[in-house]
């Protein structure tokens, strides 16, 4: 099969540098290759995002050396199919997200729910607080969490917290573990947290920075879809982030999603969404606390 050299979608090989061009899905090849994205993670690509499809996956057509999305939807179809599903919703999934984004959520949860925490023995429950980053992506929205439970538990002696984080994207997942980041991707942590909890990078890791493990080693993260079977949690919450990943599933999946998270809140606790993802119209049985802040019945 001499021909199938050229598009053997199969062994990853290196980019052919002479064959750059990226190739545009036909209408039928962009319909299967959005359906799989939608079973395997409920990403709702709809019609108008061939070209995003198109930039997003090129490289990754590229590297498995397939002249044309027909090959890759062949690849898809075949035994290693399974596998490739994973790096199909990697290249396709939004991971943009910065640290401390939608600040109201941090000052929300500083003011209000680590003194209630403290407070309120019904809500505290064990002693231990328990949240959860649901759409952690490359880890600036749980370490900005655990930043400010790192501060807290300063300032309060016996002061216990976990935090659980997941995302369905490996390679966002991986670099979220590892902690490091371009030193400009922390400008928008304050000056003295920055000095308090990153340690500069030298020789080959000079201009990045990486989260100090006192910060980074009590956090346990999942490669998890949030529509899987299963979740890893053997314990409830009293805080779960899920932010700025509903936007991008239709309203039949974010409703069965708030609902599964509303099942695993303690009560009184809360689920704190994107402020462009309103829940208007979902049945879900929390209360809005604040905008984009929902709890559930305190008990
Ligand atoms: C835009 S980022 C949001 C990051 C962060 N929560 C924030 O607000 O800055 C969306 C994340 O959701 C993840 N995601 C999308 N679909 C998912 C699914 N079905 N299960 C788990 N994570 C998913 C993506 O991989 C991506 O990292």
């Amino acid at each position: 099969m001499e021909g199938a050299l050229v598009f053997n979608c199969h062994s990853p090989v290196m980019p052919d540098p002479v064959s750059n061009l990226t190739p545009v899905p036909t209408d039928a090849d962009y319909r299967r290759i959005a359906e799989l994205v939608y079973v395997h993670s409920r990403i709702s690509l709809g019609d108008g995002k061939r070209e995003l499809v198109s930039s997003r996956l090129g490289k990754r057509l590229r590297l498995l050396q397939c002249g044309s999305y027909a090959d890759y939807c062949a690849l898809l179809a075949g035994p290693g199919g399974a596998e490739e599903i994973n790096h199909l919703v990697d290249a396709i999934s939004t991971n943009h997200t910065f640290f401390f984004r939608e600040k109201k959520h941090f000052d929300f949860f500083e003011e209000v729910v680590l003194p209630q925490f403290h407070a309120d023995a019904s809500y505290r429950g064990d002693g231990c607080l328990r949240c959860w980053s649901a759409a952690a992506s490359t880890g600036e929205e749980p370490y900005s969490i655990a930043i400010l439970l790192a501060l807290h538990a300063e300032k309060s002696p016996g002061f216990r917290w976990e935090l659980d984080c997941s995302d369905i994207s490996r390679s966002a997942i991986e670099s979220a573990r590892s902690g490091v980041y371009p030193d400009a991707r922390i400008e928008g942590v304050p000056a003295d947290w920055r000095r308090k909890f990153f340690q500069k990078g030298v020789g080959s890791q000079a201009g990045n920075c990486r989260i100090k493990s006192a910060v980074r080693a009590p956090i346990r993260w999942h490669l998890m879809n949030l529509f899987q079977e299963a979740y890893p949690f053997d314990k409830k919450f009293h805080v779960i982030f899920c932010r700025n990943v509903m936007i991008y599933f239709d309203r039949p999946s974010q409703e069965w999603l708030v609902q599964r998270m509303s099942r695993l809140l303690l009560p009184g606790g809360y689920l704190m969404v994107g402020h462009s993802e309103s829940l208007s119209g979902i049945h879900h049985g929390l209360q809005m606390e604040k905008p984009a802040i929902y709890r559930k019945a305190p008990r």
